[in-house]
């Protein structure tokens, strides 16, 4: 396979500053009406991740492709047997090209080979390298519509020959999946596309299925009659979302911020007891080390060691106030109960965030039902190590902290509306 598509064989690559050109200019004015774009998500069992189904090109192929708030763009796998006739790769240098790097290909030409075409990013933070293909735009289908002029970006992972299968591209997602649907804070990621597009305000809402049921995420929200969004937002509450100066993923560019969405917890509280962590793991430093995130691809909510070990304790403790029969760990967890002690009366757990509004985890979202008869504190040890990133996060809430919960990401206001669980008010995200 003659595809010279950037394969990085670091865990990490530093790119230096390089001019970008807006998106924007290049955009056809349209006359379409603005529309919600509801996307159904479900949940894989076994990795415990989210993911969609989008169609792509022509003849129409459906993709289903794994959830990340972290993820940049769209990508996909254009392999051997995909072709489409209406691909158009975005050339190298052109002005819908912001990236300095070129890739190329000797034919058969079809997406995922295409000579001197502009490099995109096709970054999976579970895979063990940095991938990158070709940006092109073809036709999304996206809850029925057939929308144009979207950029995404495709590899072709059948020529990468490579034997391994955690070598992967898409090492680590669910196995049904062919790519990522990324929603980070990007000119690139389909919200912030389909907003310039159709002159609308960029700002999506998820709401994460827990198991075997569905979900949505609603990609553009207008205020439009029968959103299923709209009957929620009573129970929503608002944080600023916090940009964190550095990038946060596997490259690094000097000069960019973080994509990824940082919210400010000012505190963790169990039972109401302030829990005693050192302030400057809660904020973010110079280096981009700190804070609190929010993923997709973290299927439990990590804590830095150091936040770890009290979280871990002082829960303990609680639940032993509370007359809950501790049992065996079942890995990676810590912290498990023999499940008839539980009775509706886990310890409660906050999070305390800017503006004073607090981020109540419920039971449904703390306790993971990993056997019979046993559930599990479901928070994990993230270590004190950085994981394909130049950074360590101190809390990331991951997927099944989030279940339930709406989440509004308005990137216009830099505001995250959040609902807590939905559960509690009997509704939920199916
Ligand atoms: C994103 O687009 C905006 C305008 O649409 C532009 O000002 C900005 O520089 C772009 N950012 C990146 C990282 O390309
Ligand atoms: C892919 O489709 C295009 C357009 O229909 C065609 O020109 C091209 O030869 C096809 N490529 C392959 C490898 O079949
Ligand atoms: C690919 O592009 C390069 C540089 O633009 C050019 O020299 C080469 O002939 C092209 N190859 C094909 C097969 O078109």
């Amino acid at each position: 396979m003659a595809y010279t598509s950037v394969i990085m064989h670091f865990f990490l690559i530093s790119l230096a500053l390089f001019s970008v050109s807006s998106l924007s200019a290049t955009q056809p004015p349209t006359t379409t009406k603005p529309h919600p774009f509801i996307l159904p998500i479900r949940k894989d069992p076994s990795t415990n991740l989210f993911y969609t189904s989008v169609g792509i090109g022509t003849p129409r192929t459906n993709f289903n492709l794994a959830i990340d708030l972290a993820g940049e763009n769209l990508w996909y796998d254009c392999d051997t047997h995909y072709n489409s006739s209406s691909y158009t790769p975005i050339q190298c240098g052109s002005t819908r090209c912001t990236d300095t790097a070129c890739v190329g290909c000797n034919g058969p030409f079809k997406p995922g080979c295409t000579n001197n075409t502009c490099a995109a990013s096709a970054t999976n933070s579970l895979a063990k390298f940095i991938f990158g293909g070709g940006l092109g735009e073809d036709f999304i289908f996206i809850s029925q519509q057939k929308v144009s002029g979207l950029l995404s970006s495709c590899i072709d992972i059948d020529g990468f020959s490579s034997t391994a299968e955690d070598d992967s591209p898409l090492n680590g997602l669910p196995k049904n999946t062919k790519g990522i649907f990324g929603l980070a804070r990007s000119n690139l990621s389909l919200p912030t596309q389909l907003a310039l597009k159709n002159k609308l305000q960029p700002k999506f809402s998820l709401c994460l299925p827990s198991s075997n049921k569905q979900g949505f995420t609603n990609l553009l929200v207008g205020s439009i009659a029968g959103d299923p969004f709209h009957e929620l937002s009573k129970f929503v509450q608002t944080t600023p979302l916090i940009v964190n100066p550095v990038p946060t993923g596997a490259i690094s560019v000097q000069g960019a911020s973080s994509i990824e969405y940082f919210i400010d917890v000012k505190a963790v509280k169990i039972d109401g007891n302030v829990l005693n962590i050192k302030p400057s793991l809660l904020s973010i430093d110079k280096k981009g080390n700190g804070g609190t995130k929010i993923s997709t691809i973290s299927p439990f909510t990590e804590l830095q060691t150091s936040v770890y070990k009290p979280f871990i304790r002082d829960f303990l403790k609680k639940a032993s106030d509370r007359k809950l029969k501790r049992v065996e760990s079942v890995a990676p967890f810590e912290a498990c109960f023999d499940s008839s002690s539980i009775k509706n009366s886990v310890p409660r757990v906050d999070l305390v965030l800017q503006g004073g509004v607090q981020w109540t985890i419920h039971e449904a979202n703390l306790m993971v039902n990993v056997k019979k008869n046993v559930a599990c504190l479901g928070f994990v040890d993230g270590g004190t190590e950085p994981r394909m990133s130049f950074t360590k996060t101190s809390i990331v809430i991951g997927g099944h902290q989030l279940e339930d919960n709406l989440l509004v990401f308005d990137l216009a206001s830099s505001k995250l509306s959040f609902s807590s669980s939905l559960l509690v008010h009997s509704a939920s995200c199916s």
